[in-house]
């Protein structure tokens, strides 16, 4: 079967099950975000008050995925301006904000963003004018998003296939990780909205399983078809046939094409390539790191080993529990992201269309950019 239908404005999800990762309380005039850290057992939503409570909810992965990174992170700023606007307190909320994850730019693109916008205002305005950009930065990743799905929903339609379209994802690169839609999962949704079966392969993502515990949560809120498998069982589903394309995110893109994302991405683009399936990596423009010539000079986060070492779930009363998995003296090293070299990525989705993984195709996503507004 191809799939070729063009979709009719697609509704997303019903209205109860629509939900946003971040959203301004206008009444109290605070930020609200959903503790990721307690999904998929409880949906509970907290306050970020202040600088702290920003900077915390971000390094322990209350929020994460790296546009939704970047957003939190630009409201902290503006929170932090709001109680003191001088430049001192601008330099250094940046600077502690920038240290909670150092992997995914789009931080570093949001922080520099509030910053450039109020660094020439009288300080009396900056407060204002930080919250004011902020704001544009979660409709802007809000946009951004939905048009990724418009592009990555025309590479799913180009593919052939004989029943649902089995589509492989790993960590979460949903609405979760980004303020609504997300980026690999917006074709996912707006196909599944178009009326296309699809089905998909999450992958759990060990250590933190952002896999099982976010993106399964996410899909099955949205009634598309999942199915959890464990890390090592992808290789043998691709070659067995049971997966027509991988689509992931990315935390920083270099400008070659290699891309990095969640550990065992790169596995994953390894047994595509051997299995001849396509491998999408979608992402908006904030993703990319201009500045890293190759995947070689991307700083990888190195998490707690405990990560590695412990799950955490829920016991029998339904309380939330970390069990020691290994022995008390085991040493574990637990890297947050790897590399995906350029060529093995099919094509990087992003809000300007969809270009090759290479210098060549970036160079072209670039001139697109100081070309002409987002299409
Ligand atoms: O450590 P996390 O959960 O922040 O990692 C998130 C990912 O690796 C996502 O795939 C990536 O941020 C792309 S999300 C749109």
């Amino acid at each position: 079967m191809k799939y070729r239908s063009a979709p009719e404005a697609p509704a997303f999800l019903s209205p109860i099950a629509k939900l946003c990762s971040l959203r301004w309380n206008a009444a109290s005039g605070v930020v609200e975000v959903i503790d990721q850290t307690r999904l998929p057992h409880t949906l509970r939503w907290c306050e970020l008050q202040d600088l702290d409570s920003y900077c915390h909810a971000i390094s322990t992965m209350q929020v994460r995925g790296a546009p939704l990174i970047g957003i939190t992170a630009a409201f902290g700023l503006a929170q932090a301006l709001s109680m003191d606007p001088s430049t001192e307190h601008l330099q250094a909320a940046s600077a502690r904000l920038l240290a909670t994850r150092p992997t995914a730019v789009n931080l570093r693109w949001a922080l520099e963003s509030v910053a450039a916008a109020v660094r020439e205002l009288d300080p009396a305005d900056r407060g204002e004018v930080a919250l004011a950009t902020a704001q544009q930065l979660r409709a802007r990743d809000i946009a951004s998003c939905s048009r990724i799905g418009d592009h990555g929903l025309a590479l799913l339609q180009a593919l052939e296939c004989a029943g649902p379209l089995n589509i492989m994802t790993h960590c979460n690169a949903g609405w979760l990780a980004t303020v609504e839609w997300g980026t690999a999962l917006a074709p996912v949704y707006k196909a599944h909205a178009a009326g296309i079966p699809v089905h998909v392969w999450v992958s759990e993502t060990r250590p933190r399983n952002q896999g099982m515990n976010l993106t399964a949560w996410e899909l099955q809120r949205a009634g598309v078809p999942c199915t959890v498998v464990a890390d090592n069982s992808c290789g043998q589903l691709m070659r067995r046939g049971a997966v027509d394309c991988v689509l992931v995110g990315s935390d920083r893109t270099a400008a070659n094409g290699d891309v990095c994302n969640k550990i065992g991405t790169y596995l994953k683009a390894l047994a595509a390539r051997a299995n001849d399936i396509p491998f999408y990596v979608a992402l908006p423009e904030s993703t990319i790191d201009w500045h890293c010539a190759s995947g070689d000079d991307i700083p990888i986060e190195e998490r707690d080993q405990a990560e590695v070492l412990t799950v955490t779930g829920l016991d029998h009363a339904g309380r939330p529990q970390a069990l020691a998995l290994a022995a008390g003296d085991t040493l574990a090293h637990n890297p947050a992201f790897d590399v995906t070299p350029a060529e093995l990525v099919t094509a990087l989705v992003t809000e300007h269309g969809s270009f090759e993984a290479s210098a060549a195709g970036l160079g072209r996503l670039r001139a697109q950019i100081f070309s002409s507004s987002p299409t």
